[in-house]
C-alpha cells in the first residue's frame, strides 16, 4: 500500500515563471490513468477533464482581486475579494480545444478565441495558419489553452499573436497538462512575464519531439482514437 503523499511539485531548476500543480495522489492517479495506452478515449476525455478543471481553478489564482465587501445573511459584512480585470480563453487547435469546456465550467460567458499553428513543412518552424481572437482582447487577462508542452515552438508562436494584438506578456497565463523541461526552459527564455501552470512536468522528449514518458498524441487520443 503506498501512503498519501505530497511530492515537492516541481523538479529543481524549474523556471521561476512556472507553477506546478502540487504532486497529491489524486493527480499522480488521474496522470496514471490517461498516460495508460490502454485507457479508451470515453476515459481519456474524462479523466483529463478532472485534470483541466484543476488546472483552471489553479490558472484563476493567478489573476489579480480587489477587495470586496459583501453582506451576509446572518447580516453582518465580509470582507473578502473579487476579480478584478475580464478574461478570455485562447486554445491552440487542435488540442487546446479540449480545454475549453473545462474553462467554461469555471466561467460561464467566457469569451474564447482560437490560433492555428503548424509545422511548415520546408523551415519546419511554427508557422501561423489562422487566428480568431475577441476584439478586446488586449484589455483582457488571456488564459492560453494547450495541454501538451513539447519543444515550446506553437506556444511561442501563440504568445507572439498575442503580443501583436496588444496582450502585454504579464496579462498571459498558459494552462497546460503536461510539460518538457525543454520547452518551459524555451518558454521562459522568449518570454519569461508569461505565467505558466502546468499540472505535471515530464522527463524529456524523444527524438520525435513527443513529450516522455508522457502519454502520445493528446488530440487523438481526445477527439479521435478508439
Ligand atoms: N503533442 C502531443 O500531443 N504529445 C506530445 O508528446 C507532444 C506534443
Amino acid at each position: 500500500m503506498v501512503l498519501p503523499t505530497q511530492l515537492p511539485a516541481a523538479p529543481e531548476g524549474t523556471p521561476s515563471n512556472t507553477v506546478a500543480l502540487p504532486r497529491t495522489n489524486q493527480l499522480a492517479g488521474l496522470l496514471t490513468i490517461i498516460r495508460d495506452a490502454k485507457t479508451n478515449r470515453g476515459d481519456f476525455i474524462f479523466y483529463s477533464d478532472r485534470i483541466i478543471r484543476l488546472l483552471v481553478e489553479e490558472g484563476l489564482n493567478h489573476l489579480p482581486v480587489v477587495e470586496k465587501t459583501v453582506n451576509t445573511p446572518t447580516g453582518l459584512e465580509y470582507n473578502g475579494v473579487g476579480f478584478e480585470g475580464k478574461i478570455c480563453g485562447i486554445s491552440i487547435m487542435r488540442a487546446g480545444e479540449a480545454m475549453e469546456a473545462g474553462l467554461r465550467e469555471c466561467c460561464r460567458a467566457v469569451r474564447i478565441g482560437k490560433i492555428l499553428i503548424q509545422r511548415d513543412e520546408e523551415t519546419h518552424q511554427a508557422k501561423l495558419f489562422y487566428a480568431k481572437l475577441p476584439d478586446d482582447i488586449a484589455q483582457r487577462y488571456c488564459l492560453l489553452l494547450d495541454p501538451m508542452l513539447a519543444t515550446g515552438g506553437s506556444a511561442i508562436k501563440a504568445i507572439e499573436v498575442l503580443l501583436d494584438h496588444g496582450v502585454p506578456q504579464s496579462r498571459i497565463v498558459f494552462l497546460n497538462l503536461v510539460a518538457s523541461p525543454e520547452g518551459l526552459e524555451a518558454m521562459y527564455k522568449a518570454y519569461p512575464e508569461v505565467k505558466v501552470v502546468t499540472a505535471w512536468i515530464d522527463e524529456s522528449l524523444n527524438e520525435q519531439k513527443y513529450i516522455v514518458p508522457g502519454l502520445g498524441d493528446f488530440g487523438d487520443r481526445y477527439f479521435t482514437s478508439n
